[in-house]
């Protein structure tokens, strides 16, 4: 049986990389847990809470000896040094900017696996820490800006006078932009937002904000088939900058959630924005660790202009709600140690055909495997029935559809395919008896049809479109009317049979397509 042990962190974080929910999760994986003393103190997790979901909670030295450390953040090196000889750490590592840190796991020949590096794709959604801790931080900088705000965010009529609700900008409508917009717009206030990815319109304003769109040519629009945004172009940064000049004298509180993986943040707010910002008003920078989107913020400071503007850098939003983001990241956690424990039976095995697995593996036995093979994701609703199905871009982007690392088919083997596929229908044509060459053809001319017609249609429309092409059941109901008048009852009985099922059919597709419909109405109830 592994021993896995939960490590205390280093002081300023208040996570904890198991909790008592968790515990007996693994110990179901076939684990033996045991847990630093006081680890999950700051989250409001006591010892003894530990001991009693299973744990046993021991010393920093045993707990770091173990076979297998989960760890919320990266070790510092001197913490490295604590690990056994072949032990896996599992933790935040940010590889991609941290060469120095994979590079001292590696001479330690042990094997790192960062929980950062899951990919966006659906399989791996219960696994992405970085989507749970950005949720948690979107509604978390709201209430920081409400704290900070020294009025209402939603609007009164009172007796004492009119109270106008504040006005809030969101930039950057990816996971943590949208829960700020649905904390904010719950809080009352009127909530925009704006992004360069235009299909996240809908889901703007269907969590209660008001899509701002910078409008430039088509050509210089931001294309964002992978899932992720790509740089914008020059054209769109000149509107953008005068779209966040008109808003930022006109809102009270912006945040700011903008990023491009593997870039420094890009820059939104400039220094005359925040000027002409009315005094009390407040910005949260949540992109303050990358550079920042505002000019003057500073990464983990408060800091005040001159003009009354309070500006929030915090990078430890999602750590000042603790409990739950330890509750989350714990979660994650167990759900990665399940996919990599096939048989229940506490050995943690590498399986480097599986897309997560390889992604997150940093440093395999002293071998260093990053980066990995890019993941394809995208945006945009393909229609292919890639193995990693379809996703979201986190838990709040919930439309957006993502494509596994499938590749396309190549040219010259979709040419062959379609040659091979006419001379088998030559074939039947020629050399079937009738009436079969004709059924033939027409079944291949409708799959031919439906797959066109299908495959354009979005995902998130299927249902509604199946339950309307139920209504081709009313063919039944005319062929059991003609029966019905039949002299043989139980012909009569079928038919009556025939007719009250297929009615059930269509008028119960059309009801399912009204109330899929109205999900996606505004201002209908459901
Ligand atoms: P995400 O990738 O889901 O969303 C980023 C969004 O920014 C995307 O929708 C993208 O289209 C948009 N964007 C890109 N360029 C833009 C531009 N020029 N103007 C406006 N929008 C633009 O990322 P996620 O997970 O929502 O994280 C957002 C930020 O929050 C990141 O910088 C992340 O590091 C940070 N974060 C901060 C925390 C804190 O404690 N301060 C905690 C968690 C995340």
């Amino acid at each position: 049986m592994t021993r896995i042990g939960i490590v205390a962190e280093a002081s300023g974080e208040t996570r904890v990389a198991a909790t008592p929910t968790t515990v007996p999760k693994l110990i179901a994986l076939g684990y033996d847990v045991v847990v630093e003393a006081g680890a999950g103190a700051a989250s409001s997790f006591p010892d003894a809470a530990y001991t009693a979901a299973g744990a046993a909670v021991v010393d920093g030295a045993t707990a770091w000896a173990s076979p297998v450390v989960l760890k919320v953040n990266a070790p510092a090196p001197a913490e490295i040094d604590r690990l056994a000889d072949g032990a896996i750490i599992v933790a935040t590592l940010t590889p991609a900017l941290r060469p120095e840190l994979v590079e001292g796991l590696a001479t330690r020949g042990i094997t790192a696996l960062a929980l950062d590096a899951v990919p966006r794709i659906s399989r791996a959604q219960s696994m992405d820490v970085l989507s749970s801790m950005a949720n948690i931080a979107g509604y978390r900088a709201v209430v920081e800006a409400a704290h900070e705000f020294g009025r209402f965010f939603t609007g009164q009529v009172t007796a004492a006078g009119k109270v106008p609700p504040a006005k809030v900008l969101v930039a950057g409508a990816g996971v943590a932009g949208l829960a700020a917009i649905g904390a904010a717009s719950s809080l009352g206030a009127i909530v925009r937002a704006t992004d360069p990815r235009p299909e996240v319109a809908d889901q703007v304003a269907s969590i209660g904000g008001q899509y701002v769109e910078v409008v430039v040519p088509e050509e210089a629009k931001q294309i964002s088939a992978d899932g992720y945004a790509k740089a914008t172009s020059e054209a769109y940064d000149t509107r953008a900058a005068e779209m966040y000049s008109e808003q930022a004298a006109d809102v009270d509180i912006i945040i700011t959630t903008a990023l491009i993986p593997g870039r420094p943040a890009p820059r939104l707010i400039t220094a005359a924005d925040v000027a002409s910002m009315k005094p009390g008003s407040v910005i949260v920078d949540m992109a303050a660790a990358q550079g920042g989107n505002v000019e003057g913020s500073v990464a983990g400071e408060r800091v005040v202009t001159a003009n009354g503007v309070v500006i929030l850098g915090y990078t430890d939003l999602p750590g000042r709600l603790p409990q739950q983001a330890s509750q989350l990241f714990a979660t994650n956690l167990v759900n990665l140690i399940k996919l990599l424990t096939p048989g229940k039976d506490g050995e943690l095995t590498l399986d480097f055909d599986d897309v997560v697995q390889r992604t997150v593996t940093v440093v395999r036995d002293g071998a260093v495997t990053w980066p990995p093979p890019p993941v394809q994701v995208s945006a945009a609703s393909t229609g292919a029935g890639a193995s990693t199905g379809s996703a979201t871009t986190g838990s709040a982007t919930a439309n957006s559809a993502i494509v596994g690392a499938k590749r396309p088919m190549s040219t010259g083997k979709r040419t062959g395919l379609v040659v091979a596929g006419i001379a088998a229908l030559f074939a039947i044509c020629a050399f079937a008896p009738p009436p079969l060459p004709q059924h033939f053809l027409v079944l291949t001319l409708a799959i031919v049809v439906g797959f066109y017609v299908i495959g354009h249609v979005a995902h998130a429309l299927h249902t509604p479109l199946m339950s309307v092409t139920n209504a081709i059941s009313g063919i039944i109901v005319v062929g059991a009317m003609v029966q019905i008048t039949a002299p043989n009852l139980t012909v009569q009985i079928l038919a009556a049979i025939a007719v009250l099922l297929a009615s059930i059919n269509i008028f119960g597709g059309f009801a399912v397509t009204r109330r899929m419909l109205a999900m996606f109405q505004k201002g209908e109830t459901r």
